[in-house]
């Protein structure tokens, strides 16, 4: 194993957070039992050709009854905060009215676990499970969903808040808006605009209303959301590809986090961006978008090239995959590119933010188990360079906080189902056995020196 890093834990300070995250509907499993709703990740799952294989998310890791169990295995590598995710359709079956209490007493064995243990929790309110009865509704889509997401704050935030004091409200608007409620790809599955637009001003309207009910419900409370961020590189410096490079680089970067600062949605040269602003305006919500988040949560898996394609209606934009470009990628096809990364820290490190925490970052690639052992170098190597971007952007002034690796054991990985495998503990989904993987091994090393 390379231990040679050119860091160690202390480069990053005494009080930095070291942290691994998983979301509830990759990881508990226990999907219908206790008394839990579908998510719309159960109902999406029966349909045909979704997700890769066929696989559903109704087991998962089994994290529900495994907690204990892995909660040990967080503090054996030397963790000292772990993120997970709240189902809401465990607690809410129906997404609102009646309370589901073995839900609730789930997740009170679950963080006081934690802090028995010394791993201070960072709790995501909405890590993309949305209640099946309230996709039924018209979920994301529906101007409801302020409402029913307010409701839910308020029960997470008046159950846990006194034990809980570190919040993160939305798990990448962007992505759940996007692949969601645009290209079909994620649950529920939705494309269009007439369906994309509103949920990208709900989404941003329950990010801001979500804040302000942990800040007026939970004391002391450290109050963030995340964002999935890219650096945006144009594929040539042709002006047709930095224009489009600009319009994709709105969407990915820029659509949640402004209007958080105070700033509305950009207003940019960007038809897209018209419709926004004139739905914004409609529903006079300006002011209601804006939340002063004590941290922004970065997630940050790779760069994208573009480049100027004008059979893609309206952003007139597309990918250039890292693979046709013959650069370093993960099994993802995600390209590996550190610099980025750093360069993307520096851009963040200079909105209006108080505080900067990487809540996610993490690599896929292709396993191999073998004679128990899993010899994951080009993970460890990820991660080394990957930390050393972050060391380097913090020492120049960028306020970061602290850093939790995705994720802390393969998982339901979405659409791509039980394949994708990004753990640093490999799971044997057949027997639920776990093997820690080298490049968990390393992080042991690197935070506890063993
Ligand atoms: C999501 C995770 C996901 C990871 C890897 C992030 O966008 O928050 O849930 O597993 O990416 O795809």
């Amino acid at each position: 194993m390379n231990l040679q890093n050119g860091f160690t834990k202390t480069d990053f300070g005494n009080d930095f957070l070291w942290g691994v995250a998983i979301a509830a509907a990759q990881n508990e499993g226990a999907h219908n039992i206790d008394g839990r709703g579908l998510s719309i990740w159960d109902t999406f799952s029966r349909r045909k050709g979704k997700i890769k294989s066929g696989h559903k998310p109704y087991h998962a890791c089994d994290f529900y009854h495994r907690y204990k169990d892995d909660l040990l295995l967080v503090k054996g590598l030397g963790f000292n905060v772990f993120r997970f995710s709240i189902s809401w359709s465990r607690i809410l079956p129906e997404g609102i009215g009646k309370i589901n209490k073995e839900g609730i007493a789930f997740y009170h064995k679950l963080i006081d676990e934690c802090l028995a243990l010394g791993l201070v929790p960072f709790v995501t309110l909405y890590h993309w499970d949305l209640p099946a009865a309230l996709e039924k509704e018209g979920g994301w889509s529906s101007h409801l969903m302020i409402r029913w997401f307010g409701k839910y704050v308020t029960l997470c935030a008046e159950e846990f808040g006194s034990k809980v004091k570190n919040w993160i409200v939305l798990n990448e608007p962007f992505g759940f808006t996007s692949l969601g409620y645009m290209l079909g790809k994620h649950a529920p599955g939705k494309v269009g605009m007439r369906n994309f637009l509103p949920a990208i001003h709900n989404a941003a309207l329950a990010q801001a209303e979500g804040g302000r009910i942990l800040r007026k419900l939970v004391s002391n409370a450290y109050i963030g959301t995340t964002f999935s961020c890219s650096e945006i590189i144009p594929y040539t410096d042709k002006p047709a590809d930095i224009a489009a490079a600009a319009r994709i680089d709105i969407l990915m970067n820029r659509l949640f986090i402004e209007p958080a600062l105070g700033d509305g949605f950009p207003r940019d040269d960007f038809k897209f961006l018209e419709k926004l602003e004139l739905h914004n305006k409609a529903w006079k919500f300006t002011e209601r978008l804006t939340f002063r988040f004590d941290f922004i949560g970065i997630q940050n898996y790779f760069p994208v090239v573009v480049k100027y394609n004008p059979l893609i209606p309206v952003i007139q934009a597309s990918e250039v995959k890292a693979k046709s470009r013959n650069v370093p990628h993960t099994a993802m096809g995600w390209e590996i590119n550190p610099h980025s990364f750093y360069r993307l820290l520096k851009r963040f490190g200079d909105y209006n933010v108080k505080d900067i925490i990487i809540s996610e970052n993490g690599a896929m690639f292709k396993d191999e188990l073998i004679n128990g052992e899993i010899n994951d170098e080009r993970r460890i190597d990820y991660f080394q360079k990957y930390l050393a971007a972050v060391l380097h952007a913090k020492k120049e002034g960028v306020n970061i906080k602290g850093y939790f690796a995705w994720t802390l054991m393969d998982n339901f990985e979405w659409a791509e189902g039980y394949h994708a495998r990004f753990g640093l503990i490999h799971v044997d989904f057949k027997t639920q056995l776990r093997t820690i993987k080298n490049s968990g091994y390393w992080f042991r090393y690197l935070l506890n020196g063993r």
